[in-house]
């Protein structure tokens, strides 16, 4: 189709899933160029620079990147990557699509997670208070909600449901007790949804009680939109009901650009082992080829992960299954599929 990708293989098991991945593409007959950029350790080792310019231009240029994890240093005075990522190119959606493929506790999960990804809590101004000779006597952080922010992030998740036809959106928030910054998020949610009344129902709760009702009655949710920190913490609860990790994918997107990715990071202790389960990226490159207007591919790929995990058992799983060995399956699936 002649749409160039910028591909970032990432560090760790990166590069293992990343090649995975592309095979994959390659067998579904997908013909994308890609433009290899490098960040995090990989581009540290080869530039001193874990976010070099190029891979920032390559991405602005071509809208689309598919990633791999990045190592984030600890304790050299580099910045996150994604958080840099997220800052430099706006990146104020973060999509977590969470779908049962293996089936374990739950076999029907089927919901998304739309998170505000720029503000909250999470700008991260903080300070100390002194007390007497104690310098660090108290620690105080500040939340910063935007009617700006607010308003595009749930426009999106009504947006994102009409497109996908989506049946609700459940707006999550702690408007009890934080009665200004959680409020203006549930204000602005119940104005926008006037905008879609009849279209997509609304429908508001506790992050404390979606927290327990996930567990209980996941299916009672369709997409869920909140804040920051919420998000955070929802999102990982919602990778563990569909099995961890290995199986959790995600899309940030801002208004020029889109990053697919797995929710999961370069995973240090397995890397060169040759077992990391390349679900999660294979997954992520399905929701760039929805994105891409490539519905009836990632339809086919998304078939052929849930025939290939009948078939075979990754090791976070309990198996024995290789990152290639579930590629092999994957292939296969798609072959047999025609
Ligand atoms: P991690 O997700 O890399 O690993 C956590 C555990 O899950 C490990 O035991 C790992 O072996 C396992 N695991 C992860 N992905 C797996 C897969 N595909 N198949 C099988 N097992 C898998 O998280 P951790 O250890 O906290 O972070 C390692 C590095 O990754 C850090 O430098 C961190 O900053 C970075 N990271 C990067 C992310 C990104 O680029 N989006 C996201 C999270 C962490
Ligand atoms: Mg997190």
């Amino acid at each position: 189709m002649g749409r160039t990708v910028t591909i970032i293989p990432g560090d760790g098991i990166g590069p293992e899933v990343m090649a995975a991945t592309l095979r994959v593409l390659r067998a579904a007959g997908i013909a994308l160029d890609q433009d290899r950029q490098l960040a995090g350790l990989a581009a540290i080792e080869a530039a001193r620079d874990p976010l070099p310019a190029a891979t920032l231009d390559a991405i602005r240029r071509h809208g689309v990147a598919l990633k791999g994890p990045l190592t984030t240093p600890v304790g050299t005075g580099f910045r996150s990557v994604n958080v840099a990522l997220r800052q430099e190119l706006d990146l104020y959606a973060n999509i977590r699509p969470a779908q049962t493929i293996v089936p374990g506790r739950y076999d029907d999960i089927d919901l998304v997670l739309i998170r505000e990804n720029t503000e909250g809590l999470y700008v991260g101004v903080e300070h100390y208070i002194g007390l007497g000779g104690d310098r660090r006597a108290a620690a105080e952080s500040v939340m910063i909600v935007t009617r700006y922010a607010a308003e595009r992030i749930v426009r999106y998740a009504f947006e994102y449901a009409v497109r996908e036809r989506r049946r609700k959106v459940t707006l999550v928030h702690k408007a009890n007790i934080l009665k200004l910054t959680q409020g203006l998020f549930l204000d602005v949610g119940r104005e926008i949804a006037h905008d879609y009344a009849g279209r997509v129902a609304f429908d508001e709760h506790i992050i404390d009680a979606t927290a327990m009702r996930l567990v209980l009655d996941p299916g009672y949710f369709d997409v869920l939109v909140t804040e920051n920190m919420f998000g955070d913490i929802l999102s990982d609860e919602i990778a563990g009901l569909i099995g961890g990790l290995g199986f959790a994918a995600a899309a940030n997107v801002g208004t020029d650009v889109a990053i697919f990715e797995a929710v999961h990071g370069s995973a240090p202790d397995i890397a060169g082992t040759g077992r990391a389960n390349p679900t999660a990226l294979i997954l992520a490159a399905c929701l760039m080829l929805d994105h891409l207007d490539e519905r009836a591919v990632a339809g086919r790929i998304r078939g052929a992960i849930h025939a290939a995990h009948g078939a075979v058992t990754t090791s976070d799983r309990g198996g024995t299954a290789t990152t290639e060995q579930l590629a092999d399956a994957v292939v296969a699936a798609l072959d047999a599929a025609g």
